[in-house]
């Protein structure tokens, strides 16, 4: 058995006097989609942050690929192939869908004009198309900012930042989602849905924040289940019930917690 692609050993984090996160440890491999729940200030959020590098731990172990790991910068986590999409996506308004994916990493045109700092705009809307396609979104008008673009399109333009950059294939990659369908319409959070089962079939370890149930049910093979900071309940989706999962988010099933 190889090492897993995601290994948490007793993750602790305060903010102060209050612990928000207090001895996590799970695993998960690539291929995988892990639904994170829990009520609001369980501690999801923070989880995911540790992760991607934006907050760091104050106790425990991070292992990627078998190798214990200090994330200590977003950077850092891209290296390591771990990228996250904030819920409010981090997007520039005003600019279009080809800057946005590349924005901080433009190509530059060859030879002269790239040297004088020239942007291949040519080769970043090629990519857009790409990159819109591999994620299955086919009507997408290059020509209009961020703005004015559905909310289920501006998810795939973060999604895709998030999953494009760095080099090589898709599989064991980790893609972290917080909230990616709260504002979406019911349309637009299939589509969401769609792309994370993409995103599993090409191998990466997706591990998605969201406070619908059912969706979880039915795009997770896995919930994790946060409560006060502690890691309640970790099952696979069909060996469980709705009513059983709140019962661990409310803290109204005390006992059974696994
Ligand atoms: N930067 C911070 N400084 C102080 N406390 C924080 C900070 N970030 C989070 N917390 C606290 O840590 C706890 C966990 O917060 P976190 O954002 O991880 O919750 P969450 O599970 O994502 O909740 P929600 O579903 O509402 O987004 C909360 O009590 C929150 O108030
Ligand atoms: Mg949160």
């Amino acid at each position: 058995m190889s090492a897993p692609l995601l290994r948490l050993d007793g993750v602790a984090k305060r903010y102060g006097g209050l612990q928000a996160l207090d001895g996590i440890s799970f695993e998960a491999t690539g291929g995988e989609v892990i639904a994170l729940l829990g009520d609001n200030g369980a501690g999801k959020s923070t989880l995911m942050k540790v992760l991607a590098g934006a907050e760091s731990a104050d106790e425990g172990t991070i292992s990627v690929r078998g190798e214990a790991r200090d994330i200590r910068s977003p950077r850092q986590a891209e290296q390591l192939g771990i990228e996250m999409v904030y819920q409010d996506l981090a997007l520039v308004g005003t600019l279009d869908a080809a800057e946005n994916l590349h924005l901080g990493r433009e190509p530059r045109r060859r030879g002269l004009a790239g040297r004088l700092g020239f942007i291949d705009r040519a080769s970043m809307r090629r990519e857009t198309v790409e990159q819109m396609q591999r994620l299955g979104v086919t009507r997408l008008s290059l020509r209009r900012t961020v703005t004015m673009l559905s909310g289920g399109q501006r998810q795939a333009i973060a999604i895709a930042r998030a999953t494009s950059r760095g080099s090589g294939s898709d599989a064991d990659r980790i893609l972290l989602l917080d909230e990616p369908t709260a504002a979406l319409g019911v349309g637009q959070q299939r589509r969401v849905q769609e792309l994370i089962t993409r995103l599993r079939e090409r191998g990466m370890l997706v591990i998605v924040i969201s406070h619908d149930l059912a969706a979880c049910f039915e795009v997770a093979d896995r919930l994790v289940v946060l409560r006060q900071g502690r890691k309640v309940a970790d099952v696979r989706t069909e060996e469980t019930s709705t009513q059983e999962v709140v019962g661990w988010i409310t803290g109204a099933a005390e006992v059974g917690a696994r």
